[in-house]
């Protein structure tokens, strides 16, 4: 029972009686016995003193919570960055040099990529700064501040309901920002915490010149790609390495030939010291999305529903790009990234519903909910009588409207690269309905040259045979009242190839056509005899009129009811520790290297090695293939100062709490300095954005000594290695 685990958390807290339990004193034997039970949890790094900081301290850790967040002098958090939207990654220079994942700076890679200069394949590692290489478009993140300003966004609305609530809060939202003091190139925004329940004013700095400095060849940074993608054993680089470049007074700026390295307020020391089960580990990042405070019915729901569903389209569609990929090297290059994007959720997925299983999260849930319900009786607490009443009552309804919305996004804008850009269109012809031919033209303009991207890693023949496979799915489950189909399979798959051998939408040169000139009703005319943007159109509008409005009626009253509800958590079990679910703001997790048993009588280890790398070799295989450098130097034995007992350590797992978005995340030792670097969860617990349960949930990371070992021995890239402080703390 999570919030009831959290109790025993309490209890050591009181125990260990703040600061005086120090790490000096302690050993790695908990004063309770299993300690694992009381880990989970990504906790917003301003509120780190007191419980965390002391349940860190039991773990190991040396690090005070101002250590770790601090905004009137340098902390570690001013080295950690939101790597251009999505993952995370942290400054390990003082020239501003950035290390995240090579999955995140994937599609950079591959933007700077072509069949000759093929640094997916190969790898690339800028000479000197000079070299490295420039990315439009590509932002990094610091954040200067997260101050909880809840009372502030609340205060007034004590009476108030609906419509009269949101106008206070507005007016209150408004009132904070209004009143923030911050630099010119700064932002600032109050962020929902908790579905509602808690408000943080954010203040943030984004760098918008960001260069390609190294990657290694994919057979390092993807090594065992989609097959051993979200599972341990794991023997993979999955690093890649980034410059943020700032003007002459380390200000943000756009790309520009005169702006210079930054100078960071903190960078990371790398520890070359490696880890053993038990050590203290830390994770500080960006993960994207959890929802740990689900009702046991909405669980039961993704379990029985809406997974399985979604894991069938994705199936479809990566059948025909594995078809294709695996008979041409162009197709390969093109749909790598695309191929990865998918793959990787509908592996999740499959790995969540049977650790949902696995982990009787249905039924922990229910007995959670079974003492809420009786202490809410004991007490009187009328507020959160009949709640899941409601909830199930709103969740029979929302089965529905979801699964229409998921159908709708998988098929129609996932998955189906055509329709995807006729809704694209869509809303650009919205631009003319709503502001006019003049706008119009302007925004066309610029949205057409931004597409030269997109076709250079389009193949239409590729995105013909999805459509036909998942046109018929999607019909199979919502039939077309107008249409009767004979045989469906038949028919979509002539319709696709009318649509694709018609349409001019499927080349740059063929929408460059359509979009020619100025006379905006003439755009429009052609546009809509496009048989691709004619089908695209009537999904759009669709998706608009009928499936979004449809699923918020229903989702809408289902946030107000979760956010009652985890209002009720916290007032039924007050003792226990509660961490707002992850929304893309910065986090700490922590835990210890640990090993886990996947199954009956089956232990992992905590840590792999080259050995593994080599034992998995496939000769010429797209995901387990290895160089013949890298066979060498394994051979040899030539691990530098990074190797440990004639041995190269490749990845490590621990029990930190981590999500999607945590990718690139440093992980951390007692003294702040990086060990590793995130990159993914383990098979059986993948579940862990719904039910984390720490006997079984475990996040992978690279060791550090391997990212420095590629590096050197196997890049030559020397000039990098000197730019980092490398550091012995156990040998001090
Ligand atoms: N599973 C990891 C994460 O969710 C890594 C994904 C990248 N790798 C891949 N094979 N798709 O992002
Ligand atoms: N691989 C994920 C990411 O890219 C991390 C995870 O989901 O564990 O953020």
């Amino acid at each position: 029972m999570k919030f009831l685990k959290y109790i025993l958390i309490f209890t050591l807290a009181f125990l260990a009686s703040c600061k005086t339990a120090k790490v000096s004193t302690q050993t790695h034997t908990p004063p309770i016995k299993d300690i694992t039970k009381m880990q989970g949890g990504m906790w917003i790094p301003s509120q780190l003193e007191g419980m965390n900081e002391v349940e860190m301290q039991y773990l190991g850790s040396k690090l005070s919570a101002s250590d770790i967040y601090d905004t009137t002098q340098p902390s570690i958090k001013d080295a950690i960055v939101q790597f251009n939207g999505g993952c995370t990654a942290e400054v390990i220079s003082d020239k501003g040099l950035l290390l995240t994942n090579h999955h995140c700076g994937f599609g950079a890679i591959q933007s700077h990529s072509s069949v000759e200069n093929d640094y997916l394949s190969d790898g690339f590692w800028a000479k000197d700064m000079k070299s490295e290489l420039p990315n439009e478009g590509m932002v990094v993140t610091f954040i200067i501040s997260m101050d909880n300003v809840t009372d502030q966004m609340f205060a007034g609305t004590e009476n108030l309901e609906g419509a009269a609530f949101d106008k206070m809060m507005q007016t209150n939202k408004k009132a904070i920002l209004d009143a923030v003091i911050k630099e010119k190139w700064q932002d600032a925004e109050v962020k929902s915490f908790s579905n509602g329940n808690e408000f943080y004013l954010i203040i943030s700095e984004e760098y918008k010149d960001i260069r390609l400095v190294g990657a290694p060849p994919s057979s390092i940074g993807k090594f065992g790609a989609d097959t051993d993608n979200w599972m341990w054993p794991r023997h993979s680089g999955d690093f890649s390495m980034f410059r943020i470049y700032a003007d002459k007074d380390n200000h943000p700026a756009t790309y520009s030939e005169s702006n210079v390295p930054y100078t960071p307020k903190h960078f990371l020391p790398i520890s070359l010291d490696g880890v053993e089960t038990g050590d203290f580990t830390l994770v500080f990042g960006f993960p994207g999305r959890t929802q740990e405070y689900l009702p046991s019915v909405a669980i039961e729901q993704i379990i029985k529903k809406l997974n399985p569903d979604k894991i069938a389209i994705r199936e479809a569609s990566l059948a025909v790009m594995d078809k294709y990929m695996r008979q041409d090297p162009q197709i390969k290059i093109q749909y790598a990234s695309k191929f990865a994007g998918i793959a990787n959720y509908w592996k999740k997925w499959i790995g969540e519903s049977q650790g949902l299983v696995a982990s009787n999260a249905v039924a922990t849930k229910k007995q959670l909910e079974a003492d809420f319900k009786r202490i809410v009786e004991e007490k009187g607490l009328t507020v959160y009588q009949g709640i899941f009443d409601d909830f199930d009552k709103l969740y029979s309804e929302y089965g529905e409207v979801a699964q229409a919305r998921d159908y709708w996004i998988e098929v129609i804008y996932r998955n189906i690269e055509l329709m995807n850009l006729s809704f694209q269109l869509y809303r650009l012809e919205q631009v003319y309905d709503q502001k006019g031919a003049e706008t119009f033209i302007v925004a066309k303009d610029d949205f057409i040259a931004g597409l030269e991207g997109f076709y250079k890693n389009y193949n239409a023949q590729v995105d013909r045979d999805i459509f036909a496979k998942l046109m018929r799915i999607y019909y199979e489950k919502y039939p077309d009242p107008t249409a009767k189909y004979p045989d469906l399979a038949q028919a979509m798959r002539d319709k696709a190839q009318y649509i694709y051998t018609n349409s001019k939408l499927v080349s740059y040169p063929g929408i460059q056509s359509i979009f020619s000139g100025d006379e905006a009703s003439v755009i429009l005319d052609k546009l809509h005899a496009d048989p691709a943007y004619v089908i695209g159109k009537k999904f759009s509008e669709q998706f608009f009129n009928e499936i979004n409005p449809n699923y918020y009626k229903i989702k809408d009253q289902l946030e107000v009811l979760q956010k009652k509800y985890i209002k009720g958590l916290i007032t039924v079990f007050p003792d226990s520790k509660y961490f707002p679910d992850a929304n893309s703001t910065l986090r700490v997790t922590y835990g210890q290297v640990k090993g886990y048993e996947p199954k009956d009588g089956v232990e992992y280890l905590p840590v792999s090695y080259l050995d593994g790398v080599i034992e998995k070799y496939i000769p010429g295989d797209y995901e387990f293939d290895v160089s013949k450098k890298l066979q060498d130097l394994y051979a040899s034995k030539d691990f530098g100062s990074y190797g440990e007992h004639s041995k190269m350590p490749v990845n490590f797992i621990g029990t930190n709490h981590t999500t999607g978005g945590n990718s690139g995340s440093p992980v951390l030792d007692a003294n702040g300095y990086l060990i590793g670097l995130n990159f993914d969860r383990v098979w059986e617990g993948t579940m862990s954005d719904y039910n984390y349960d720490a006997t079984i949930c475990r996040n992978i990371m690279v060791d550090a000594r391997y990212i420095l070992f590629i590096i050197d021995k196997y890049a030559g890239a020397k000039h990098l290695i000197d730019e980092m402080q490398l550091v012995h703390p156990k040998k001090q």
